[in-house]
């Protein structure tokens, strides 16, 4: 599967992977604009997740997800974009992505639980079991999205080096592992 890496690099993954902390230090590597989804609806809206979820439901925040991803994605210049850890469970969102570098952030749930376990994400108030549940069953859309899974136990300047070897010293060349 051909992807284009001059177009945009997208990071995917549970909450807790590593994306925002990921993405910010891949877009200054890579010498593009970073754009966290979360924080593009946030500002948005001018409400916290928790609120949107609380005032809106889950379904409208879904809604604002494809909204602001493909606003996002029709920008010429390319970018770098830490998606939401929910929003690959949109076939909206899966058709949008589909011609770009897709980078699915991965470690185990205990890693994950402890990094946002306690955190006022809408969906970690329903526990370790629900949450573990919540992995498994998404584990094969970021599959199936991902034109690579990275080990986000390590450290994020890892991380960043093995995605830049990945994509290119410069990013410009394309290595497909596919
Ligand atoms: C969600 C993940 C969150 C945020 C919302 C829903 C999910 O983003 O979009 O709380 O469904 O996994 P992060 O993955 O950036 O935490």
């Amino acid at each position: 599967m051909l992807r284009n890496i001059n177009g945009h690099v997208l990071l995917t993954g549970m909450m807790g992977s590593g994306k925002s902390t990921v993405g910010p230090k891949l877009a200054e590597a890579l010498h593009r604009p970073f754009y966290d989804l979360d924080e593009e609806i946030v500002s948005t809206v001018t409400l916290s997740i928790p609120e949107i979820f609380e005032r809106y439901g889950e379904a409208r925040f879904r809604e604002w997800e494809s909204g602001k991803l493909s606003q996002i994605l029709s920008q010429s210049t390319s970018v770098v974009i830490a998606l939401g850890g929910g929003s690959l469970g949109q076939e909206k969102v899966l058709s949008l992505i589909q011609d770009y570098c897709v980078i699915w952030l991965d470690c185990p749930t205990e890693t994950l639980w402890q990094r946002v376990g306690d955190s006022t994400r809408p969906l970690v108030q329903k526990g370790l079991e629900a949450f573990r549940q919540m992995h498994l069953e998404r584990r094969a859309a970021y599959a199936q999205a991902a034109t690579w899974q990275v080990d986000s136990a390590q450290d994020p300047d890892v991380i960043v080096c093995t995605i830049m070897q990945r994509l290119g010293a410069n990013g410009d060349e394309y290595r497909n592992f596919n």
